[in-house]
């Protein structure tokens, strides 16, 4: 039976002034709406006790199974106000299908694609007002999560689970406009290695990566790019984005899915998008060489990262301990006809001819 979630209103919401002030400068992932929603899956009886209640503190047993062997996984998406007032979701059931992926993985109980829909949905509409207009790409970040809160010691897996999702507004990316980011190639730490986790979004990855990331902003970089952890003969993906490049022919190429990466919903959109822009795509494996040679002998003229919080971000060098490859200044028509691409889709700019927005409001 699918799941519900009544709404228990907030009784001391924020004022419209202090919406107001949070949606005139949101940032990221600093201010939460007034609600969250909630459900506990017990091994016993399944989903119970589905709701949207007044945003707030879980308590957590110091014994609660997820502190000791983080058995955790999570979701981002975003909710766009469109001119016309209106909300959409985009392609919220690729979360929902990932969300199942990983908790399969962590061995974390199955959600139901319609339930995660509607725990989203009826979120966003209890906080409909938190979502910000569309100008200067502002929109509403949401973040599914699911969580082991059995109290035990133990290396099981949690009988006793909660699944929530909070709501977070979000300013543009890049607040100034799109400047190309400088990426480090990390050659001292691996992010995921073969049949492990890479594949699954669960925080344990991020905690994993938090150091490569360190030694990135010691080079003067702001993220990491992951090369394969045994053989270092494929590039991955960055810390919470996917990686492509483009060549001087036209060609968008990126890591194919081999099990060590997040499978972004950004990706797959760029890679259905390049079609109707006049490019060819090639999914396979990239070694890290060919990145190297490739942009300094001409062969690669672009490069950018996507994921649901920057969308697509200009890639301006990669750096190593041996060098740097700083990719031509060109005015990157490509990246930008992407970027522009799917934003025009996420904000309702063009008709959504796949059926990728999600209408909630
Ligand atoms: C490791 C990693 N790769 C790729 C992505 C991009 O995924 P998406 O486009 O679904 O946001 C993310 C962001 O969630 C990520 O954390």
């Amino acid at each position: 039976m699918s799941l519900t979630f009544p709404l228990t209103r907030n009784a001391q919401p924020k004022t419209a002034d202090q919406v107001a002030s949070v949606l005139a400068d949101p940032g990221f992932g600093t201010y939460f709406t007034d609600h969250m929603a909630v459900a506990t899956w017990t091994a016993d009886e399944g989903w119970s006790g589905s709701e949207i209640r007044p945003y707030g503190p879980f308590q957590i047993d110091p014994a609660g199974a997820v502190l000791h062997y983080a058995q955790e996984i999570f979701e981002g998406l975003k909710a766009y106000r469109h001119a016309d007032g209106s909300i959409h979701l985009f392609r919220p059931e690729a979360n929902a299908r990932r969300l199942q992926t990983s908790a399969a993985r962590m061995m974390l109980p199955g959600l139901e694609v319609e339930d995660f829909l509607t725990a989203v949905t009826e979120l966003v509409r209890a906080d409909a007002h938190w979502v910000p207009e569309p100008e200067g790409e502002k929109s509403l970040y949401l973040r599914p999560f699911m969580f082991a809160d059995e109290v035990f010691l133990g290396v099981r897996a949690a009988q006793r689970v909660t699944f929530s999702v909070i709501a977070s507004p979000a300013g543009p990316y890049f607040a100034g406009g799109v400047k190309p980011v400088d990426i480090w190639v990390t050659d001292s730490y691996a992010r995921a290695g073969a049949g492990g986790t890479g594949s699954a979004k669960c925080g344990g990855n991020y905690a994993a990566s938090l150091i490569a990331q360190y030694e990135g902003y010691q080079h003067g970089c702001s993220q990491v790019l992951f090369i394969e952890a045994t053989g270092k003969d494929r590039v991955e993906e960055l810390g919470g984005m996917n990686v492509f490049l483009v060549t001087a022919d036209g060609t968008l190429i990126t890591p194919a899915l081999t099990g060590t990466i997040l499978e972004g919903v950004t990706r797959s959109s760029v890679l259905t998008l390049a079609a109707e822009l006049g490019l060819d795509t090639d999914e396979r494996q990239v070694h890290p060489d060919e990145l190297f040679s490739g942009i300094r002998e001409g062969r690669i003229v672009e490069a950018f990262s996507c994921g649901t919080a920057a969308v697509v971000t200009p890639i301006g060098s990669f750096r190593t301990v041996e060098g740097e490859w700083r990719l031509p200044e060109n005015g990157l028509p490509h990246t930008m006809a992407i970027r522009n691409a799917i934003l025009d889709i996420q904000y309702g700019r063009v008709p959504d001819t796949r059926g990728w927005m999600r209408r909630v409001v």
